[in-house]
């Protein structure tokens, strides 16, 4: 595996079938298996947007690994008041054993990596968040038994947010059947050609074939400013009962959290047996202790 992980360019279908495996691994024996790879390692967690599951799940997976955890508010730090990101790495290289960040511009967490000799793991950019997706294809695999061109994924609302980039990488990276149901043309540059990934801006249609429905909020942080724009951009395209009975049977739902019933999706199909979030959520946790483990973790 690369020294990073930014986006899920940085990993390789091996790479992907070995995190698998180990986050499988992790999530059978934990409690009663220890796996401490991280004895004796600090790792800084950088955050400068909220969270919820991504700085609790790592916190945890950390410890678990016997590894220390900090939580820095990037607010706090000197970054917050000028100083280089270039300074800023060096010197967090001198103190921890790995970076994990969160935080609106990707180029400053690309520009972090290069800088820091330490790994650099992305929690959230404006543009991405692979950590999510990795836990989202743990979610279908586990489900389906397999994340191949026989699986259609259709992700709903925001077509352009860091979740719907980071699900085409998935799609490329995994050969998944993908369509991005949304009013804009999502970045499918991303895709690069790849004839597995396809937009339709016509949310009945999208549903047809679909194995997972996967939304996302339609106002992701820090752009809030947009709120009454997105609203109604994307009010077509919230996922409800109608686009279930257009899907395969058996059809599940996916959704990154939090949550917003009502708006991307109705508290029916949240709160309905379809809904497999709680696993999904739950699969943070082992597949980011999976990639620590490799990429931080004594060997
Ligand atoms: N899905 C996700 O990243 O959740 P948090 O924003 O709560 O970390
Ligand atoms: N697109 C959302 C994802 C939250 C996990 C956001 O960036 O706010």
């Amino acid at each position: 595996m690369k020294k990073d992980l930014l986006t899920l360019r940085d990993i390789t279908r091996d790479d992907l079938e070995h995190i698998f495996e180990l986050a499988s691994r992790l999530k059978r024996e934990r409690g009663r298996v220890p796996h401490p790879v991280l004895t004796g390692r600090s790792i800084g967690l950088i955050f400068a947007k909220s969270s919820t599951r991504t700085r609790v799940s790592f916190e945890v997976g950390v410890s678990e690994m016997g590894g220390t955890p900090l939580y820095l508010d990037q607010s706090k730090m000197q970054v917050g008041r000028g100083e280089t990101v270039h300074d800023t790495a060096k010197v967090l290289s001198r103190y921890l054993h790995g970076i994990v960040i969160r935080t609106f511009s990707h180029a400053g967490v690309e520009e972090l990596a290069r800088e820091a000799s330490i790994p650099v793991i992305n929690a959230l950019t404006d543009d991405f968040h692979p950590c999510q997706l990795l836990a989202d294809l743990l979610t279908i695999r586990e489900y389906s038994g397999r994340v191949d061109g026989a699986i259609t994924t259709a992700f709903y609302g925001d077509g352009r947010s860091n979740i719907a980039n980071s699900c085409i990488l998935a799609a490329k990276l995994t050969g998944m059947q993908l369509v991005i149901a949304s009013p804009e043309r999502p970045n499918l540059e991303l895709a690069e050609g790849a004839s597995n990934i396809r937009w339709e801006s016509d949310p009945i249609k999208a549903a047809e074939g679909v194995d997972y429905f996967y939304t996302d909020v339609w106002v992701s942080m820090g752009f809030e400013e947009e709120k009454e724009r997105r609203m109604k951009l994307f009010a077509p395209y919230q996922v409800n009962a109608a686009l279930f009975r257009k899907a395969k049977p058996g059809a599940k739902f996916l959704h990154c959290l939090p949550a917003h019933r009502g708006e991307e999706v109705t508290a029916e199909v949240m709160d309905s047996p379809a809904s497999i979030v709680f696993d999904e959520a739950e699969n943070r946790l082992h597949v980011q202790k999976a990639v620590m483990s490799m990429l931080m973790g004594n060997r």
